[in-house]
């Protein structure tokens, strides 16, 4: 057992070559080459197992927030637990159909829905679809008027509240892209087109204010301008709202000292709050969904680089610090470049025998950006050749890669039990050459 941020069933076998759901990563590399993203689909499923232990008693619905890592096979697991899955987009919600998650348990986000999304969602009968917009509540009226049929949908609310990881700001207004209002008027006025409006049924709410966030204060002052929000519609229109959909944003442990909530905590007295609160202002309770996508997939998955070059670099004061080139990159994880993301690395194919020097993980790309880790602590003797791996990387990392310098994005194998099965095939340049007509070959 390795520290936290490794997936659960991480482990260095007898020859020092560290194992995942019993398969070492030599043999990995071997058979499915690198980068490899590699799913421990024993924590997996202890992680969905914890999920469904923190919200059962409290009849919390679980939506899996596909955005984070979409595939057939942790979508069914999904399913097959019990959750429900978000999508936001018509390959999302393909995707999720395809994989047998029936419409009913599909929650359809966006703020810009095409046509072809949202008569996808109608024609298979999506659970909810969350308002975002005034022209979307044109949108769909018309369109269910013209299709006779009708669609139950929650409104996104804006509650001027940011968070991420240890802090969250709270204003009075937010200038981002998502939701309506409740400080402006915006929402109340969405509220009541949508209540006069015979093609759709108001269910409820709808929020999300970040990722990877720590503290529960975002959560709880969110919760409460919700309330206050309802008690508002309550009061003025007698509407009550059946459902509270919260939304996702649980962090994880990248790095050692990240020191996540534990779900079961967090959730449990979220839920609390939001009851007693409810009750305090005489309203039945609605019921709660979530939307976690990270905190569900992130800490199952790892990558697997080779280290191709490695450069000691004169940085200031005559220090040296050492650069060590991976196969991949900002192509499979854009989360440093973007969001100054940290994560740590170690050697799996072998015991570590240097000392540990100041490092920097770089990806292969034409870009001095192009960083893994920015400072990661590596043994002074890492060199070409040696596997590289990096844990944490279940969630934004496939689902956000790229084909910068026309590198094909890289396999997805699950292992559990000495057993690997491959989830997602390696792209190949045949596949990106064919996207041209014009290209002769
Ligand atoms: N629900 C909605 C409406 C969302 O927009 C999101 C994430 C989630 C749920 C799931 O959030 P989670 O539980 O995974 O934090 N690319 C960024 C994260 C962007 C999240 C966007 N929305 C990253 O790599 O950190």
């Amino acid at each position: 057992m390795l520290t936290p941020i490794w997936p659960k069933t991480a482990r260095r076998n007898a020859n020092d070559v560290l194992e995942i759901g019993g398969v070492d990563v030599k043999r990995l590399a071997a058979e499915n080459g690198t980068p490899l993203f590699v799913i421990d689909l024993e924590h997996l499923d202890n992680v969905i197992e914890d999920f469904v232990d923190a919200t059962r008693d409290l009849d919390v619905k679980v939506y899996y927030a596909s955005k984070a890592f979409s595939q057939s096979t942790v979508l069914q697991k999904m399913v097959d637990s019990g959750f429900g899955v978000d999508v936001a987009s018509e390959g999302e919600l393909r995707l999720a159909l395809l994989s047998g998650v029936p419409g009913e348990e599909i929650i359809l986000h966006g703020n810009n829905k095409s046509v072809t999304e949202l008569e996808l969602a109608l024609s298979n009968n999506v659970n909810r679809i969350v308002i975002d917009s005034f022209d979307e509540i044109e949108k769909l009226t018309l369109m269910c008027g013209r299709e006779n049929t009708h669609a139950d949908v929650l409104l996104r609310l804006t509650l001027g509240i940011e968070a991420h990881t240890h802090e969250y700001i709270a204003t009075s207004h937010e200038d981002q892209k998502f939701g309506l209002s409740v400080f402006s008027g915006a929402a109340e006025e969405a509220v009541r087109k949508i209540l006069e409006n015979e093609f759709l049924t108001l269910r409820g709410f709808h929020y999300h204010i970040g990722s990877q966030i720590f503290e529960p204060k975002g959560f709880d002052e969110a919760a409460l301008r919700a309330l206050e929000f309802m008690k508002l519609l309550h009061s003025k229109y007698g509407f009550i709202t059946e459902e509270l959909d919260i939304g996702g944003g649980f962090g994880i442990a990248y790095i050692t000292t990240d020191d996540p909530l534990d779900i079961r905590v967090m959730v449990s007295a979220l839920v609390e709050k939001i009851r007693k609160e409810t009750t305090n202002r005489g309203m039945p309770m609605p019921r709660i969904a979530i939307e976690p996508g990270r905190a569900l997939i992130g800490g199952s998955t790892v990558t697997l680089y080779e280290v191709g070059v490695v450069k000691p670099i004169e940085v200031d004061g005559g220090m040296s610090r050492l650069y060590v080139s991976v196969d991949g990159g900002m192509s499979d994880n854009i989360r440093t470049a973007l969001y100054n993301a940290e994560y740590s690395a170690m050697i799996g194919s072998r015991e570590a025998l240097g000392n540990s020097v100041v490092s920097r993980v770089v990806g292969k790309h034409c870009e001095s950006g192009d960083i893994v880790i920015n400072d990661a602590i590596l043994p002074s003797d890492i060199a070409p050749g040696d596997l590289l791996v990096v844990p944490a990387t279940g969630a934004y990392h496939y689902s956000m890669a790229s084909n910068y310098n026309l590198v094909t994005k890289p396999a997805v194998v699950g292992v559990q039990n000495g057993e690997v099965q491959v989830l997602i095939r390696r792209q190949t340049l045949e596949e990106l050459f064919d996207l041209d007509p014009n290209l002769g070959r």
